[in-house]
């Protein structure tokens, strides 16, 4: 069986695949977001202190444990030890939740694609906004089509559909997101912007922040669901993950600062406010565009962005339970990613609701879509991470001396994986849920 499993063409199509999976709607909608609303800059600095020490960790034993294992997340799991198997089954159910909501605003893009195009002369972007998310059946059309454009990518496989996507949609990203900077950056009062982003204020620390900062960390990074551990599987040459550790948390965190880089100036340049929540590149963003010449090309161009940085985010969720459904089940891919299909929609589809005909269903105190992104966020992906760590830590043994020379650095993993990365995700975990 583990000789016919696929493998990526290249170190290269791998590592691009892996940063593909972690830039994304995470970076570009919710980093901003998240920030404006936990107070800039001081949000930042908490943000970068745990991608540096606790986020490394989990980051590197998931590609290892792919690695190592060559199996799809439930089958690792359960070759460490069968009573795992458990810890495996919760990595595609996160999959499933994430991808839930995920394509939901994978849809909102296609429409303001479509809208940029069109050149539409829209008033008021705020009422349109909310019209667009309570109109149900265009707003699950668009969620349909969205998730559908994904589920077809991913059921062509690793080379024609996983690689053949980020081949292609992460040097667009690139592109176009470099342009916006250097457009954003000329505008009138941009360093108020950048000022917002670097300039902390310490009096707004407070521990909620913590747990967002770590749930946002966790999601940007793709840990806590078995993404990179599938894609570490179906790692063939002697690849040094290590080196593809720093250069994912190298490349995510670039570009959530090019993010903020790209938004905050624009923002302040405007007179507007950063914290207005979701609504903030769906609302404000487009009024800015609005006011400008060209407006329209420039609205479809940053949608486009994100188009391709949520599709190969997007592939890489799907994966999770694809390769555990047709692995487990011995089926087809393409199978699997039917009953994938079918399964996320029919979660997808009273999430969306959830803006509009179903906004009176509460979970938790909170909408559907609101639940599904907290709980995946805020509560399953740190105790994955959790679990992921003390299984690879103590049971899988893998050690610093694996994969690191400096004595050191090796210990110092070590006492990480097994110690300190644990406790300070249940330690988070516990502070953020009170
Ligand atoms: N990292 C992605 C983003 O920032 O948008 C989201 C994501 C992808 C989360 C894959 C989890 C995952 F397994």
């Amino acid at each position: 069986m583990e000789n016919n499993r696929p493998s990526w063409t290249s170190k290269y199509t791998f590592i691009l695949a892996a940063i593909g999976s972690a830039v994304g709607l995470g970076n570009i909608w919710r980093f901003p977001y998240i920030m404006g609303q936990n107070g800039g800059a001081v949000f930042l600095l908490v943000y970068l202190l745990l991608i540096m020490t606790i986020c490394f960790i989990p980051l590197f034993a998931e590609l290892a444990m792919g690695k190592i294992t060559k199996k799809e997340c439930i089958g690792a799991f359960e070759s460490v030890n069968p009573k795992f198997k458990i810890f495996g089954i919760m990595n595609p159910i996160t999959g499933i939740l994430i991808s839930s909501f995920y394509f939901i605003v994978g849809g909102w893009i296609i429409n303001y694609i479509l809208l940029g195009f069109r050149n539409l002369k829209i008033a008021n972007f705020s009422e349109y906004f909310v019209q667009l998310t309570q109109n149900s059946i265009p707003a699950c059309t668009y969620t349909l089509l969205f998730l559908l454009i994904c589920i077809i990518l991913t059921a062509r496989g690793i080379k024609k559909g996983i690689e053949f996507a980020n081949n292609i949609l992460m040097p667009l990203f690139a592109v176009i997101m470099i342009i916006l900077i250097i457009f954003g950056l000329q505008l009138p009062n941009a360093n108020l912007g950048l000022e917002y982003m670097f300039k902390p204020d310490f009096s707004k620390i407070n521990p909620q922040m913590f747990l967002s900062a770590l749930g946002q960390a966790l999601f940007t990074l793709s840990i806590g669901m078995g993404a990179l551990l599938t894609y570490g599987s179906y790692i063939k040459e002697d690849k040094n993950i290590m080196k593809s550790t720093y250069t994912i948390i190298f490349s995510d965190t670039l570009f959530a600062l090019l993010a903020g880089i790209m938004i905050f100036p624009a923002i302040f340049s405007f007179g507007l406010e950063p914290n207005s929540g979701a609504g903030l590149v769906f609302v404000t963003l487009p009024h800015i565009f609005s006011q400008i010449p060209f407006g329209h090309i420039i609205l479809a161009a940053f949608f486009i962005l994100l188009f391709a940085a949520a599709v190969t985010s997007g592939i890489s969720i799907l994966e999770v339970p694809i390769a555990s459904l047709s692995e487990r089940l011995k089926i087809s891919r393409a199978k699997a990613a039917y009953w994938v299909f079918l399964i996320v929609a029919a979660i997808s589809i009273p999430a969306t609701l959830s803006f509009g005909i179903m906004s009176e269903y509460k979970l938790l105190n909170r909408s559907i879509f609101d639940f599904l992104d907290f709980i995946t966020s805020n509560v399953l992906m740190p105790l994955n991470a959790f679990f992921l760590c003390i299984i690879a830590g103590w049971f899988l043994k893998i050690r610093g001396t694996m994969f690191l020379k400096n004595k050191f650095l090796s210990n110092l993993f070590d006492i990480g994986l097994k110690y300190i990365v644990p406790f300070a995700l249940i330690l988070l975990l516990i502070i953020g849920l009170k």
